[in-house]
């Protein structure tokens, strides 16, 4: 196939998802009207039978309650048939035991995309990275089917799961409080107030009326937001 059809424009964050609808490895799923209401992460892999997509998966398998206890479905998708996704999971579970990880079942729905439609409409095919496999894409998808958050990794790259996670509670913690969150921030610590938005605002967040609030400068305010508050807590790495 030529690099130029390969090459979609992308969805970008805060377009609405592109619809689509396709086969699973838990059924048909209408995308995203069937996770309305819900998060959503839908992430894309190289191939089946493959050893950094298999760790992953596994992981995937483990940590799905701690997604589901914030009210995230997890859909996975690569360019391969259901035959082989089923193959694949189902050596997963058999056979393969890794980190403390063995008997695995991926419960969530493992899209098959062999015509590539699903994968180039969300730009998962980079042809600088491979014209044939998807690369280790991420999208976080909210309630109202809003894209907020997309992470791209190449393929040799295994993801890491505490930071999709952490991306999570960090934009529903935001969304609930109408706050930002620096940089490494994890639940339970500081978080950000919008910039004061007049001379007045800044003023009195500079002469410390403002209680609770700490301020690095007039633009730069931060203030606690204890763990309780956050959606979940128990779960949190
Ligand atoms: C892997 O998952 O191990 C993998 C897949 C495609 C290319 C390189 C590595």
């Amino acid at each position: 196939m030529e690099t130029q059809e390969l090459i979609t424009p992308m969805p970008r964050i805060g377009d609405s998802a592109p619809a689509f609808k396709a086969i699973t490895t838990q059924g048909e799923i209408n995308f995203p009207f069937d996770y309305s209401g819900k998060w959503v992460i839908l992430f894309s892999h190289p191939a089946d039978f493959t050893p950094v997509c298999t760790s992953e998966f596994m992981t995937f398998a483990k940590r799905e309650p701690e997604f589901t206890a914030l009210g995230c479905q997890l859909v996975g998708l690569s360019i391969d048939g259901l035959y082989s996704h089923i193959a694949w999971l189902r050596t997963i579970k058999e056979k393969i035991e890794f980190k403390g990880m063995k008997n695995m079942e991926v419960k969530f729905p493992l899209i098959e995309d062999i015509t590539m439609e699903v994968a180039k409409k969300y730009g998962m095919i980079q042809p600088g990275e491979s014209s044939t496999k998807a690369v280790r894409a991420v999208f976080f998808i909210d309630p109202k089917g809003i894209i907020r958050a997309i992470i791209y990794y190449p393929l040799s790259l295994g993801r890491n799961f505490d930071e999709l996670k952490r991306a999570l509670i960090a934009m529903q913690t935001a969304d609930k409080y109408s706050i930002a969150t620096p940089a490494d921030w994890q639940p339970g610590e500081d978080v950000i107030l919008p910039t004061a938005g007049s001379c007045g605002v800044a003023k009195d967040r500079m002469d410390d009326k403002e209680e609770g609030v700490t301020c690095y400068d007039w633009f730069f305010c931060t203030k606690p937001l204890p763990i309780e508050k956050i959606n979940n807590p128990k779960h949190v790495v």
